[in-house]
């Protein structure tokens, strides 16, 4: 499965498998969070036995318990952390599709049961949810094209998918209160509206953005202000 093709076929799944991770897929993952860690000096980390990170009352309501394993997502206690985390983040949950696993971001989990020691000078920003789901999940509500996007009335192609894909991701309570808006100069304004966890889905919205953008073969500069 493409990357692309992820972007489609990822749904948040909240009730898993009662099996482990298996070996080959969990290997692959870590391969990548590594790559993805070199890139942005974040540590995402897996963790193969999620332990009673998402045993809180409320996750546990969702089903989330169930799940195998997490990725704790650390980085560096700097400006801009959770926009990160949201774009690295959503790097590893498209590729964890990929490679035939499930997920969902989790703001609520259980910090204390995360018994892994923080990098120095990082914090554990949010988890994810890691399994082989029970199914795929399933298609939500979304918000319409012209609510997430601004700019000229003839928008380019890549704009366009852009925002179909931005539409696709993950946002904490589905809330989607983001504006992508075309600017004259060609560039990209990226804005948001407070919310929980809003700079995090941020960062995930851009990374659809930008793969919708690259498959049409631009890569524009995305500014989020
Ligand atoms: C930053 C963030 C935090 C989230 N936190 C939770 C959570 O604590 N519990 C939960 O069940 N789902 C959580 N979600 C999943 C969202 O509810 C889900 O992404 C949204 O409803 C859209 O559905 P979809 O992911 O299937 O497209 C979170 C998603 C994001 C992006």
């Amino acid at each position: 499965m493409t990357e692309l093709e992820a972007v489609y076929a990822r749904h948040s799944v909240r009730r898993y498998q009662p099996v482990a991770v298996p070996n080959d897929k969990a290997e692959a993952l870590i391969e990548k969070l590594a790559a993805l860690n070199r890139e942005s000096g974040l540590s995402l980390t897996f963790l193969r036995d999620a332990g009673d990170v998402f045993g809180r009352l409320m996750a546990r309501a969702m089903g989330l318990a169930s799940a195998p394993s997490a990725i704790l997502c650390f980085g560096p206690d700097r400006p801009g952390l959770e926009e990160e985390t949201g774009f690295y983040g959503e790097a590893a949950v498209l590729f964890a599709q990929q490679i035939g696993l499930n997920t969902c971001w989790v703001g609520m989990y259980n910090r204390k049961s995360a018994l892994v020691i923080p990098p120095k000078g990082q914090r554990l920003t949010l988890a994810i949810a890691v399994g082989l789901g029970q199914d795929g999940g399933k298609p939500r509500n979304s918000k319409k094209t012209e609510q997430v996007s601004a700019g000229p009335d003839d928008k380019p192609a890549w704009f366009k998918k852009g925002i179909e894909l931005s539409l696709l991701a993950p946002t904490a309570i589905n809330q989607q209160k983001f504006l992508f808006t075309l600017r004259e100069d060609g560039t990209v304004e990226l804005s948001g509206q407070e919310g929980p966890f809003y700079r995090v889905d941020l960062g995930i919205v851009k990374y659809h953005f930008l793969l919708g953008a690259r498959e049409m073969g631009a890569s524009p500069d995305v500014i989020t202000v």
